[in-house]
Protein backbone atom coordinates (compact mmCIF):
# COMPACT_ATOMS: atom_id res chain seq x y z
CA UNK A 1 0.00 0.00 0.00
CA UNK A 2 2.92 2.63 0.85
CA UNK A 3 6.06 3.04 -1.19
CA UNK A 4 9.01 4.20 0.46
CA UNK A 5 11.14 7.05 -0.81
CA UNK A 6 15.02 6.97 -0.94
CA UNK A 7 16.18 9.96 1.14
CA UNK A 8 18.29 12.82 -0.24
CA UNK A 9 20.32 14.19 2.62
CA UNK A 10 22.46 16.42 0.63
CA UNK A 11 20.44 19.67 0.61
CA UNK A 12 20.15 19.64 4.19
CA UNK A 13 23.48 21.44 4.71
CA UNK A 14 22.45 24.86 3.75
CA UNK A 15 20.88 24.90 7.65
CA UNK A 16 24.57 24.98 8.35
CA UNK A 17 24.61 28.26 6.71
CA UNK A 18 22.35 30.03 8.69
CA UNK A 19 22.95 31.47 12.48
CA UNK A 20 20.18 29.64 14.14
CA UNK A 21 19.40 25.81 12.20
CA UNK A 22 16.33 25.95 13.95
CA UNK A 23 13.38 23.46 12.01
CA UNK A 24 10.40 21.83 12.65
CA UNK A 25 10.93 19.19 10.11
CA UNK A 26 13.91 16.82 10.62
CA UNK A 27 16.69 15.80 8.89
CA UNK A 28 15.25 12.66 7.81
CA UNK A 29 12.35 14.23 7.09
CA UNK A 30 13.76 16.84 4.68
CA UNK A 31 15.61 13.64 3.21
CA UNK A 32 12.04 12.39 2.39
CA UNK A 33 10.72 15.65 0.73
CA UNK A 34 14.37 15.53 -1.30
CA UNK A 35 14.07 12.16 -2.46
CA UNK A 36 10.38 13.10 -3.64
CA UNK A 37 11.85 16.55 -5.36
CA UNK A 38 14.58 14.20 -7.23
CA UNK A 39 11.79 11.14 -8.38
CA UNK A 40 9.53 13.82 -9.25
CA UNK A 41 11.42 16.98 -10.86
CA UNK A 42 8.64 19.63 -10.12
CA UNK A 43 8.29 23.28 -11.64
CA UNK A 44 5.67 24.41 -9.53
CA UNK A 45 6.02 24.34 -6.17
CA UNK A 46 4.01 25.79 -3.27
CA UNK A 47 4.52 25.40 0.57
CA UNK A 48 1.99 26.13 3.09
CA UNK A 49 3.31 26.75 6.95
CA UNK A 50 6.70 28.15 6.71
CA UNK A 51 8.07 29.33 10.16
CA UNK A 52 11.54 30.25 9.72
CA UNK A 53 11.62 29.21 6.69
CA UNK A 54 14.31 26.12 6.80
CA UNK A 55 12.67 23.64 5.21
CA UNK A 56 12.15 26.77 2.29
CA UNK A 57 15.61 26.76 1.84
CA UNK A 58 16.16 23.05 2.03
CA UNK A 59 13.93 22.67 -1.10
CA UNK A 60 15.59 25.42 -2.98
CA UNK A 61 19.08 23.98 -2.14
CA UNK A 62 17.46 20.68 -3.55
CA UNK A 63 16.38 21.97 -6.68
CA UNK A 64 19.92 24.01 -7.05
CA UNK A 65 21.52 20.56 -6.72
CA UNK A 66 19.41 18.63 -8.74
CA UNK A 67 19.12 21.38 -11.69
CA UNK A 68 15.83 21.70 -11.41
CA UNK A 69 13.98 25.02 -13.07
CA UNK A 70 10.89 25.55 -10.27
CA UNK A 71 9.03 28.23 -9.34
CA UNK A 72 8.44 27.58 -5.60
CA UNK A 73 5.64 29.69 -3.30
CA UNK A 74 5.92 29.84 0.28
CA UNK A 75 2.26 31.04 1.87
CA UNK A 76 1.74 31.53 5.48
CA UNK A 77 -0.79 33.07 7.06
CA UNK A 78 1.35 34.88 10.02
CA UNK A 79 3.96 37.41 8.93
CA UNK A 80 5.76 37.24 12.58
CA UNK A 81 7.73 33.65 12.55
CA UNK A 82 5.95 32.75 15.25
CA UNK A 83 8.40 30.51 17.37
CA UNK A 84 10.89 33.91 17.55
CA UNK A 85 9.86 36.91 18.71
CA UNK A 86 11.32 39.84 16.67
CA UNK A 87 12.33 37.84 13.50
CA UNK A 88 9.60 37.80 10.38
CA UNK A 89 8.46 34.54 8.89
CA UNK A 90 10.84 33.07 6.57
CA UNK A 91 13.83 34.75 8.17
CA UNK A 92 16.24 32.16 7.87
CA UNK A 93 15.56 32.04 3.96
CA UNK A 94 16.40 35.68 3.78
CA UNK A 95 19.90 34.72 5.65
CA UNK A 96 21.03 32.38 3.06
CA UNK A 97 19.78 33.71 0.00
CA UNK A 98 23.50 34.29 -1.44
CA UNK A 99 23.86 30.60 -1.39
CA UNK A 100 20.85 29.68 -3.22
CA UNK A 101 21.28 30.29 -7.15
CA UNK A 102 17.50 29.76 -8.11
CA UNK A 103 16.20 32.28 -5.24
CA UNK A 104 14.73 34.67 -7.54
CA UNK A 105 12.07 32.17 -8.50
CA UNK A 106 10.89 31.95 -4.89
CA UNK A 107 8.40 33.88 -3.50
CA UNK A 108 6.38 34.43 0.23
CA UNK A 109 3.31 35.28 0.42
CA UNK A 110 2.36 35.81 3.66
CA UNK A 111 -0.41 36.87 6.01
CA UNK A 112 -2.88 35.17 4.17
CA UNK A 113 -5.02 31.94 4.13
CA UNK A 114 -4.50 29.67 1.12
CA UNK A 115 -7.44 30.34 -0.52
CA UNK A 116 -6.84 34.68 -0.39
CA UNK A 117 -3.84 33.82 -2.63
CA UNK A 118 -4.46 30.63 -4.63
CA UNK A 119 -5.78 32.42 -7.74
CA UNK A 120 -2.41 34.66 -7.58
CA UNK A 121 -0.51 31.02 -7.40
CA UNK A 122 -3.06 29.53 -10.21
CA UNK A 123 -2.87 26.37 -11.64
CA UNK A 124 -0.14 23.83 -12.42
CA UNK A 125 1.03 23.00 -9.71
CA UNK A 126 2.67 20.09 -8.92
CA UNK A 127 4.42 19.60 -5.74
CA UNK A 128 3.04 20.85 -2.45
CA UNK A 129 4.27 20.57 1.37
CA UNK A 130 1.11 21.49 4.05
CA UNK A 131 2.68 22.26 7.70
CA UNK A 132 0.12 24.29 9.40
CA UNK A 133 -1.66 23.68 12.63
CA UNK A 134 -2.32 19.77 12.71
CA UNK A 135 -5.22 19.88 14.41
CA UNK A 136 -8.61 19.42 12.58
CA UNK A 137 -10.07 21.04 9.88
CA UNK A 138 -6.34 22.76 9.84
CA UNK A 139 -4.65 21.13 6.35
CA UNK A 140 -8.12 19.33 5.23
CA UNK A 141 -9.00 22.85 4.35
CA UNK A 142 -5.99 23.59 2.58
CA UNK A 143 -6.05 20.39 0.78
CA UNK A 144 -9.51 20.68 -0.55
CA UNK A 145 -8.83 24.21 -1.55
CA UNK A 146 -5.56 23.31 -3.16
CA UNK A 147 -6.86 20.27 -4.97
CA UNK A 148 -8.21 22.29 -7.63
CA UNK A 149 -5.26 23.32 -8.65
CA UNK A 150 -2.75 20.58 -8.75
CA UNK A 151 -1.98 18.62 -12.18
CA UNK A 152 -2.38 14.83 -11.96
CA UNK A 153 0.81 13.29 -11.04
CA UNK A 154 1.34 16.22 -8.46
CA UNK A 155 2.92 15.47 -5.54
CA UNK A 156 1.10 16.28 -1.59
CA UNK A 157 3.58 16.11 1.00
CA UNK A 158 2.46 16.08 4.56
CA UNK A 159 4.05 16.97 7.40
CA UNK A 160 3.28 15.53 10.83
CA UNK A 161 1.38 12.56 9.93
CA UNK A 162 2.53 10.80 13.56
CA UNK A 163 2.76 14.04 15.38
CA UNK A 164 -0.20 12.55 17.41
CA UNK A 165 2.14 9.48 18.58
CA UNK A 166 4.86 11.68 19.79
CA UNK A 167 3.66 13.79 22.44
CA UNK A 168 0.84 12.99 24.17
CA UNK A 169 -0.10 17.29 24.39
CA UNK A 170 -0.58 16.77 20.59
CA UNK A 171 -2.96 13.74 20.98
CA UNK A 172 -5.18 15.58 18.41
CA UNK A 173 -2.62 16.23 16.06
CA UNK A 174 -4.26 14.23 13.22
CA UNK A 175 -4.98 15.99 10.53
CA UNK A 176 -2.60 15.51 8.20
CA UNK A 177 -2.73 11.84 8.84
CA UNK A 178 -6.43 12.15 7.69
CA UNK A 179 -5.41 13.39 4.53
CA UNK A 180 -2.73 10.35 4.09
CA UNK A 181 -5.76 7.79 4.88
CA UNK A 182 -9.00 9.46 3.74
CA UNK A 183 -7.15 10.81 0.00
CA UNK A 184 -7.34 8.21 -2.99
CA UNK A 185 -3.51 8.10 -4.81
CA UNK A 186 -0.28 7.08 -4.80
CA UNK A 187 1.07 7.01 -1.30
CA UNK A 188 4.58 7.40 0.51
CA UNK A 189 5.00 6.83 3.81
CA UNK A 190 8.58 5.47 5.35
CA UNK A 191 7.51 3.42 8.02
CA UNK A 192 9.73 -0.20 7.49
CA UNK A 193 13.11 1.13 8.76
CA UNK A 194 12.21 4.37 10.90
CA UNK A 195 8.77 5.45 11.09
CA UNK A 196 9.14 9.09 9.70
CA UNK A 197 6.29 11.71 10.59
CA UNK A 198 5.74 12.68 6.95
CA UNK A 199 3.90 11.08 3.97
CA UNK A 200 2.79 11.92 0.39
CA UNK A 201 0.03 11.48 -1.94
CA UNK A 202 0.30 11.39 -5.98
CA UNK A 203 -2.64 12.94 -7.38
CA UNK A 204 -4.49 10.75 -9.80
CA UNK A 205 -8.09 10.68 -11.46
CA UNK A 206 -9.03 8.70 -8.81
CA UNK A 207 -8.19 11.55 -6.18
CA UNK A 208 -10.58 13.72 -7.53
CA UNK A 209 -13.61 10.89 -8.47
CA UNK A 210 -13.11 10.27 -4.55
CA UNK A 211 -12.75 13.41 -3.19
CA UNK A 212 -16.24 13.54 -1.12
CA UNK A 213 -14.30 11.26 1.40
CA UNK A 214 -12.36 14.03 2.18
CA UNK A 215 -15.42 16.51 2.46
CA UNK A 216 -17.06 13.52 4.54
CA UNK A 217 -13.77 13.57 7.17
CA UNK A 218 -15.24 17.07 8.00
CA UNK A 219 -17.48 15.70 10.58
CA UNK A 220 -14.64 14.16 12.76
CA UNK A 221 -14.35 16.78 15.74
CA UNK A 222 -13.24 19.45 15.00
CA UNK A 223 -10.20 21.19 17.67
CA UNK A 224 -11.46 24.90 16.98
CA UNK A 225 -13.37 26.72 14.51
CA UNK A 226 -11.44 28.78 12.26
CA UNK A 227 -13.22 32.43 11.90
CA UNK A 228 -16.16 33.02 9.60
CA UNK A 229 -15.02 34.96 7.44
CA UNK A 230 -11.79 32.58 6.97
CA UNK A 231 -14.55 29.69 6.10
CA UNK A 232 -16.32 31.61 3.65
CA UNK A 233 -13.04 32.42 1.67
CA UNK A 234 -12.15 28.17 1.66
CA UNK A 235 -16.08 28.20 0.89
CA UNK A 236 -15.67 30.77 -2.54
CA UNK A 237 -12.91 28.38 -3.37
CA UNK A 238 -14.77 25.01 -2.93
CA UNK A 239 -18.23 26.24 -4.70
CA UNK A 240 -16.41 26.42 -8.05
CA UNK A 241 -14.60 23.49 -8.42
CA UNK A 242 -16.03 21.01 -6.28
CA UNK A 243 -20.10 19.00 -7.13
CA UNK A 244 -23.28 19.31 -5.12
CA UNK A 245 -22.37 16.50 -3.29
CA UNK A 246 -19.50 17.55 -1.79
CA UNK A 247 -21.00 21.14 -0.81
CA UNK A 248 -23.56 19.66 1.25
CA UNK A 249 -20.88 17.66 3.01
CA UNK A 250 -19.23 20.72 3.82
CA UNK A 251 -22.22 22.78 4.61
CA UNK A 252 -23.83 20.29 6.98
CA UNK A 253 -20.70 19.78 9.07
CA UNK A 254 -19.16 22.74 9.14
CA UNK A 255 -22.81 23.99 10.45
CA UNK A 256 -22.63 21.27 13.04
CA UNK A 257 -19.03 21.84 14.16
CA UNK A 258 -19.74 25.98 14.29
CA UNK A 259 -22.80 25.05 17.05
CA UNK A 260 -20.49 22.60 18.88
CA UNK A 261 -17.69 25.03 18.62
CA UNK A 262 -18.61 28.25 18.64
CA UNK A 263 -20.46 27.87 22.27
CA UNK A 264 -17.63 26.06 23.56
CA UNK A 265 -14.93 29.46 22.65
CA UNK A 266 -17.34 31.38 23.82
CA UNK A 267 -17.88 29.74 27.04
CA UNK A 268 -13.91 28.98 27.44
CA UNK A 269 -13.23 32.59 26.88
CA UNK A 270 -15.31 34.70 28.79
CA UNK A 271 -17.40 33.74 31.48
CA UNK A 272 -19.82 36.50 32.57
CA UNK A 273 -20.28 37.22 35.86
CA UNK A 274 -23.41 35.99 36.80
CA UNK A 275 -21.87 32.63 35.60
CA UNK A 276 -19.02 32.96 38.03
CA UNK A 277 -19.90 30.67 41.06
CA UNK A 278 -15.87 31.90 42.58
CA UNK A 279 -17.78 35.80 43.61
CA UNK A 280 -18.40 36.33 47.22
CA UNK A 281 -19.47 39.68 48.38
CA UNK A 282 -16.80 41.47 51.31
CA UNK A 283 -19.92 42.03 53.90
CA UNK A 284 -20.61 38.44 53.54
CA UNK A 285 -17.41 37.00 54.02
CA UNK A 286 -16.06 40.22 55.89
CA UNK A 287 -12.62 38.53 57.10
CA UNK A 288 -14.34 34.57 57.88
CA UNK A 289 -10.89 33.28 56.98
CA UNK A 290 -12.91 29.60 57.79
CA UNK A 291 -15.64 30.79 55.22
CA UNK A 292 -12.77 30.71 52.29
CA UNK A 293 -11.05 28.04 53.71
CA UNK A 294 -13.93 26.46 53.26
CA UNK A 295 -14.63 27.01 49.94
CA UNK A 296 -11.07 26.09 48.62
CA UNK A 297 -11.59 22.85 50.46
CA UNK A 298 -15.02 22.05 48.48
CA UNK A 299 -14.31 23.45 45.19
CA UNK A 300 -11.33 23.14 42.54
CA UNK A 301 -11.29 26.88 41.86
CA UNK A 302 -7.66 28.46 41.39
CA UNK A 303 -8.99 31.99 42.57
CA UNK A 304 -12.08 33.20 43.91
CA UNK A 305 -13.15 36.86 43.72
CA UNK A 306 -14.61 39.35 45.93
CA UNK A 307 -16.55 42.08 45.13
CA UNK A 308 -17.58 45.32 47.47
CA UNK A 309 -20.90 46.25 48.60
CA UNK A 310 -20.57 48.48 45.38
CA UNK A 311 -20.28 45.56 43.46
CA UNK A 312 -16.91 46.83 42.67
CA UNK A 313 -13.98 44.13 41.82
CA UNK A 314 -11.99 44.18 45.82
CA UNK A 315 -9.67 41.70 45.36
CA UNK A 316 -8.96 38.11 44.89
CA UNK A 317 -8.02 34.89 46.53
CA UNK A 318 -5.96 32.36 45.07
CA UNK A 319 -5.37 28.42 45.97
CA UNK A 320 -1.64 29.90 46.36
CA UNK A 321 -3.30 32.40 49.17
CA UNK A 322 -4.62 29.59 51.07
CA UNK A 323 -1.44 27.10 50.88
CA UNK A 324 0.75 30.67 52.43
CA UNK A 325 -1.58 30.98 54.96
CA UNK A 326 -0.92 27.29 56.40
CA UNK A 327 2.51 27.54 56.24
CA UNK A 328 2.76 31.01 58.26
CA UNK A 329 -0.15 30.28 59.90
CA UNK A 330 -1.66 33.95 59.89
CA UNK A 331 -4.60 34.53 61.20
CA UNK A 332 -6.64 35.68 58.21
CA UNK A 333 -6.66 34.65 54.72
CA UNK A 334 -5.05 37.78 52.77
CA UNK A 335 -7.15 38.64 49.71
CA UNK A 336 -5.16 40.23 47.06
CA UNK A 337 -5.22 43.63 45.87
CA UNK A 338 -2.26 43.62 43.18
CA UNK A 339 -4.25 41.36 40.46
CA UNK A 340 -4.00 41.18 37.22
CA UNK A 341 -7.19 42.75 35.93
CA UNK A 342 -8.36 43.77 31.71
CA UNK A 343 -10.63 45.63 30.50
CA UNK A 344 -12.91 45.51 27.66
CA UNK A 345 -12.64 41.90 26.84
CA UNK A 346 -8.93 42.15 25.85
CA UNK A 347 -7.91 38.85 24.87
CA UNK A 348 -4.49 39.99 23.91
CA UNK A 349 -3.74 41.44 27.11
CA UNK A 350 -5.44 38.36 28.90
CA UNK A 351 -3.23 35.84 26.65
CA UNK A 352 0.37 38.01 27.91
CA UNK A 353 -0.71 37.54 31.34
CA UNK A 354 -1.12 33.93 30.18
CA UNK A 355 1.45 33.36 28.59
CA UNK A 356 4.31 35.13 31.48
CA UNK A 357 2.69 33.31 34.47
CA UNK A 358 1.46 30.32 33.20
CA UNK A 359 0.10 29.75 36.84
CA UNK A 360 -3.21 31.32 35.99
CA UNK A 361 -5.61 30.46 34.11
CA UNK A 362 -8.09 33.31 34.72
CA UNK A 363 -8.48 36.66 34.20
CA UNK A 364 -10.66 39.21 35.91
CA UNK A 365 -12.58 41.47 33.51
CA UNK A 366 -12.86 44.65 34.81
CA UNK A 367 -14.89 47.99 33.81
CA UNK A 368 -14.50 50.61 35.86
CA UNK A 369 -13.38 49.05 38.89
CA UNK A 370 -16.52 46.52 38.21
CA UNK A 371 -16.11 42.77 37.85
CA UNK A 372 -17.66 42.08 34.30
CA UNK A 373 -16.32 38.61 34.00
CA UNK A 374 -13.29 36.41 33.38
CA UNK A 375 -11.12 35.55 30.66
CA UNK A 376 -10.02 31.58 30.67
CA UNK A 377 -7.09 30.21 29.50
CA UNK A 378 -7.30 26.83 27.33
CA UNK A 379 -4.85 25.23 28.45
CA UNK A 380 -2.90 24.93 25.76
CA UNK A 381 1.43 24.57 24.89
CA UNK A 382 0.78 25.10 21.15
CA UNK A 383 0.93 28.35 20.07
CA UNK A 384 -0.89 27.90 16.66
CA UNK A 385 -4.07 27.19 18.95
CA UNK A 386 -3.72 30.60 20.56
CA UNK A 387 -3.56 32.03 16.77
CA UNK A 388 -7.03 30.28 16.03
CA UNK A 389 -8.44 31.16 19.23
CA UNK A 390 -7.63 34.96 19.04
CA UNK A 391 -9.26 35.15 15.22
CA UNK A 392 -12.24 33.50 16.93
CA UNK A 393 -12.80 35.90 19.46
CA UNK A 394 -12.01 38.78 16.91
CA UNK A 395 -15.02 37.22 14.57
CA UNK A 396 -17.21 36.69 17.93
CA UNK A 397 -16.39 40.22 19.53
CA UNK A 398 -16.96 41.74 15.97
CA UNK A 399 -20.19 39.75 16.07
CA UNK A 400 -21.21 41.66 19.27
CA UNK A 401 -22.25 38.23 21.07
CA UNK A 402 -19.73 38.74 23.61
CA UNK A 403 -20.56 42.56 24.67
C1 LIG B 1 4.59 23.83 12.09
S1 LIG B 1 4.95 25.43 11.52
C2 LIG B 1 5.70 25.21 9.98
C3 LIG B 1 7.09 24.71 10.09
C4 LIG B 1 7.89 24.75 8.83
N1 LIG B 1 7.29 23.97 7.76
C5 LIG B 1 9.28 24.21 9.10
O1 LIG B 1 9.67 23.23 8.46
O2 LIG B 1 10.00 24.73 9.96
C6 LIG B 1 3.36 26.00 11.19
C7 LIG B 1 3.27 27.34 10.46
O3 LIG B 1 1.96 27.37 9.89
C8 LIG B 1 1.45 28.67 9.98
N2 LIG B 1 -0.01 28.52 9.88
C9 LIG B 1 -0.89 28.13 10.83
N3 LIG B 1 -2.12 28.04 10.31
C10 LIG B 1 -2.02 28.38 9.00
C11 LIG B 1 -2.95 28.48 7.95
N4 LIG B 1 -4.24 28.20 8.10
N5 LIG B 1 -2.49 28.90 6.73
C12 LIG B 1 -1.19 29.19 6.54
N6 LIG B 1 -0.26 29.10 7.51
C13 LIG B 1 -0.67 28.70 8.73
C14 LIG B 1 1.99 29.20 11.29
O4 LIG B 1 2.02 30.62 11.27
C15 LIG B 1 3.38 28.58 11.32
O5 LIG B 1 4.34 29.45 10.77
Amino acid sequence: MYQQIELYLEPDCILDKMEDAYCEISMAEHGFICGLLRKYQPHKIVEVGVAGGGTTAVIMKCLDLLQIKAQMYSVDLSEQCYRRQGKVTGYQLNEVREELGTISNHKFLLGHILPKVVDEIGGGIDFVVLDTVHSLPGELLDFLCILPYLKDGAVVVLHDVTLNLHDISRKGSYATKIILDAVSGKKYFNYKEELLNIGAIEINEDTRKNIANVFSALSITWASLPAKDEMDCYKNVYQKYYDEECMNLFEIFYRAQAKLLGDDVRNYFFVGVELLETVYYLEEIGQNTEKLYQHFMEYADEVLYIVGADDQLYGIVSRGDLYRYYENQDEELKINQRFQAVSSLDYVAAEKVFQKISTIHEVPVVEQGYLKGVIRSKTTRNRNDWEVYKRQLTCIKQSGCLQ
